[in-house]
């Protein structure tokens, strides 16, 4: 990484450490889960970084208490120095802000996941959730964000996520002078589907994300229907060749920056012993040839809609029996909202409808482990013949790029043309239409069939795009498109 050090306020609602109590009462931190933390961690080792983030356990309630709700000193896995802010919210309103809003509202409209017909229902309810709970928590964070610069006011602001998207207007009315910028990991749905709303919350939506300075994505895709809303919903003006929207006299930078992975952390991650014994397990058992999916337990993911194509592969290729099988890792993900709760259900009763119908003595067609387990997943990138990555909708999807980096078997990435990562790695993928289950059926036949000289040029040049393009080369665009809009400001 060549950038200078800079100071960063790096800002989302999971932060890179939790902490909990362990069997004998004492305070362990573990690593924040998800895609995201694990991109932004090289942040801390590379930049003066202050990382503000909810306290969502109770340890972490009581880690913030401890501070006075400042922040405080904290190391990370490698050793280096950063520090981290923990802002406690009510408990009613964070329950209201992530399991009403931000997730079944804002995750569900941004994937596209809403049968229209039958919901959302947008009523009081909705209402008083975005107003006692979204809002609430949002002016928290601003206030933590405004505390912070008080005391770094060069520090640039780094917001992440559809948690936040209140928060950089609320700190550009205090500081019309910050740097904000901020980062949407995940798709953005076109101007209609975000009619669903009510008015006054896709204007405070897209008024709040205006905010910044610079608004980053993974796709050109995600971007043009981000531009087309504002367009849309609040009359900016879009500069389209300079991928600027003009609003309220200020110019705002929308960009198209894939996150990555860091490849050193998953070489290393690849020779570690507890994941060479987790490998040996899986070589034990599986089948000659090995279908791999690596998920959280995401109506999102796709999940149901991969095990009938696998059923329908199944029925078609009666000679493949008992010598492939699916093993699918399933990380269960925000279980007290019950459309998570219901698709878990939907998830396990599709795995077993497959194995009651094909499984035999010495053969279950789908070994399905719902478990949060990184090391696990990373020995089984290594053992995979097929990656099935079919993603209703992505923001981009780490696992596409995670897991070629390490397999050892030339194995074949099926990917679905609505993830992210598609715009990158789709040549190299065999793509597919993810509501197509006959299409994903026949693309697994063609993957497990492929020529091994085919296997090797596809995963590879998978291998050197990831290599090129990797976690240190989008840190450095970030930084470099703010210097960017620091030079205009300048101009
Ligand atoms: O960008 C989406 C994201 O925030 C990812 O970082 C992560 O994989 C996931 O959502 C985590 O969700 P949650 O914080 O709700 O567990």
């Amino acid at each position: 990484m060549t950038a200078d050090r800079r100071r960063l306020i790096v800002v989302s609602n999971r932060g890179p450490v939790s902490f909990r109590k362990d069997d004998h009462g004492e305070r362990v931190a573990r690593r924040g889960g998800g895609g995201l933390v694990t991109a932004l961690r090289p942040l801390v080792s590379h930049h003066d970084v202050t990382w503000i983030a909810s306290a969502i356990t109770d340890e972490d309630g009581a880690v913030a208490a401890e501070a006075g709700g400042e922040s405080f000193d904290e190391v990370a896995l490698d050793g280096s120095p950063y520090k981290l802010r923990l802002v406690a919210h009510d408990p009613v309103a964070y329950d209201a802000f992530y399991n009403v809003v931000s997730n079944p509202t804002l995750w569900f409209l941004q994937h596209y996941l809403w049968d229209l017909a039958n919901g959302p229902l947008v009523d009081s309810g909705l209402r008083r959730a975005w107003e006692s709970g979204y809002v609430t928590v949002n002016e928290a964070f601003a206030g933590a964000v405004l505390a912070e610069l008080e005391a770094e006011p060069e520090a640039a602001v780094f917001f992440h996520d559809y948690h936040l998207y209140l928060a950089p207007r609320l700190v550009r009315e205090r500081r019309p002078d910050a740097t904000l910028t901020h980062f949407v990991h995940i798709p953005w749905a076109q101007p209609d589907y975000w009619r669903v709303l009510p008015e006054p919350i896709r204007r405070a939506v897209h008024e709040g994300l205006l905010a910044n300075d610079v608004v980053g994505f993974h796709t050109a895709r995600w971007r043009d229907s981000f531009l087309a809303c504002c367009e849309e919903f609040l009359g900016a003006e879009c500069e389209r060749e300079e991928d600027r929207a003009v609003y309220r006299d200020r110019r705002v930078l929308a960009t198209v920056r894939p996150i990555s992975v860091d490849p050193s952390e998953f070489d290393e991650l690849a020779t570690r012993p507890e994941v060479l014994a987790i490998e040996r397990e899986i070589e034990a058992r599986r089948p000659d040839r090995l279908v791999l999916r690596v998920d959280r337990t995401d109506p999102s993911k796709n999940v149901v809609r991969g095990f009938r194509a696998f059923e329908l592969y199944l029925e078609v290729h009666p000679e493949v029996h008992r010598s492939v099988g699916m093993l699918a890792l399933l990380d269960p993900s925000r279980q007290d909202i019950p459309e998570y709760a219901e698709y878990l259900g939907a998830i396990q009763r599709a795995a077993r409808a497959v194995n009651d119908r094909f499984a035999q003595e010495g053969w279950t067609p789908i070994e399905l482990r719902i478990e949060d387990d990184f090391l696990g997943s990373v020995a089984a990138y290594k053992q995979y013949d097929v990656l099935l990555v079919n993603a209703i909708f992505d923001g981009l999807n780490l696992v596409a790029k995670e897991a070629p980096l390490v397999n050892e078997r030339d194995g074949v990435l099926i990917l679905s043309e609505n993830a992210g990562a598609h715009e990158e790695l789709g040549d190299w993928a065999i793509s597919i239409n993810p509501f197509d289950v006959s299409a994903q059926a026949e693309a697994l036949h063609v993957a497990l069939e492929m020529p091994v000289d085919e296997r090797r040029a596809r995963i590879e040049a998978i291998r050197a795009q990831v290599r090129e393009h990797d976690l240190a080369a989008w840190i450095e665009a970030q930084i470099g498109d703010l210097d960017g809009v620091a030079a205009h400001a300048r101009r």
